[in-house]
């Protein structure tokens, strides 16, 4: 047999193989890193941007940094030294990045900011942001709480991780609209740290200090998981949320929507957690040389019980 005719089967065995072979090879590989699991959004951001990888065929390099900003510092740096083709990073905090963002440009690795924005010299340094506006989050929660008390309320506030941009621009949007009114007012204000437990101790903590909760008109709180926690402390100190408090916070997560239906809160502005999808564009976009906008926004609304039946089994089902 001569080669040719030797290699032929071998020729057309490769060629059926790269067939079956060429999907599974990856387009490129992506660093993720992530803030934790502090609340229900944020895990379901997780799966949208993990969901999202796995069908464009893309490797994910995931890493959760368990609330802490020197382990996302150091995530970074572990995804610059691997040489990945791009860095999707949710900022914990707003400041102190630079550095580290100036080692990925140097590496040419762009990098795009999901969910919170950073406070940088040069803007250069991050892509894009694809991302909410959290101060339109916080005035559409001042303006329901000015309508629905008439303008006249003793609010306390549970605040998001300090030093967050969720945090510092939501306190800004919704005191932009309650310094509008002057018999509104927030008579306490402390951070939760974005969870349950942290909403319920802090609620816990503002009850003992009003009066068990007599002096207190509303609970306006960054995120939904805080609430959930506040309602649970409420109900512990025999009053009825929504009822002898009113309630309003931000995510729209379905225990949210199911706390509605329980008569339990009274309103939340929704933040999309399904950042996968646009990540991804603005990645491969970029690949192709393509320009981007600097903020890629995502908008939610401001659902009332009355929708809280139909939109919690569309975000289960
Ligand atoms: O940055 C967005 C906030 O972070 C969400 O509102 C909260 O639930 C999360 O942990």
């Amino acid at each position: 047999m001569n080669t040719k005719a030797f290699l032929r089967p071998l020729t057309t065995l490769l060629t059926a193989g790269a067939f079956l072979v060429a999907p599974m090879v990856s387009a490129m590989t992506v660093g993720f890193s992530q803030i934790g699991s502090e609340s229900g959004w944020r895990t379901a951001e997780t799966q949208s941007i993990k969901a999202e990888a796995q069908k464009r065929n893309i490797t994910l390099k995931f890493s959760d940094a368990q609330q802490k900003q020197e382990n996302q510092i150091k995530a970074l740096r572990s995804f610059i030294a691997q040489g990945v083709d791009a860095i999707i990073l949710a900022p914990v905090v707003e400041t102190g990045w630079d550095q580290v963002l100036r080692e990925a440009k140097r590496a040419r690795i762009p990098v795009i900011l999901v969910d919170r924005g950073v406070k940088v010299a040069d803007p250069s340094l991050y892509l894009t942001k694809v991302a909410s506006d959290f101060v339109e989050e916080g005035r559409l929660a001042g303006t329901w709480l000015a309508a629905k008390t008439s303008g006249n309320c003793k609010i306390v506030e549970l605040q998001g991780t300090v030093g967050s941009s969720a945090a510092i621009d939501r306190k800004k949007g919704f005191t932009d609209i309650i310094d509008l009114f002057p018999r509104m007012s927030i008579i306490r204000s402390q951070s939760g740290d974005f969870t349950r437990s942290g909403g319920k101790q802090v609620m816990e903590s503002f009850l003992k200090a009003e009066d068990g909760g007599k002096n207190i008109c509303a609970v306006y709180s960054h995120n939904d998981d805080m609430a959930l926690g506040a309602i649970q402390a409420i109900k512990e100190a025999g009053l009825k949320p929504s009822k002898d408090i009113l309630m309003i916070s931000i995510d729209g997560v379905p225990d949210i929507f199911k706390a509605m239906m329980d008569g339990e809160t009274n309103a939340s502005i929704e933040l999309k957690s399904d950042l996968g999808k646009p990540a991804f564009d603005a990645i491969e976009a970029n690949a192709k040389g393509e320009k981007l906008p600097k903020w890629i926004k995502t908008q939610g609304n401001l659902y009332l019980p009355d929708t809280a039946k139909q939109e919690y089994t569309r975000r289960h089902h």
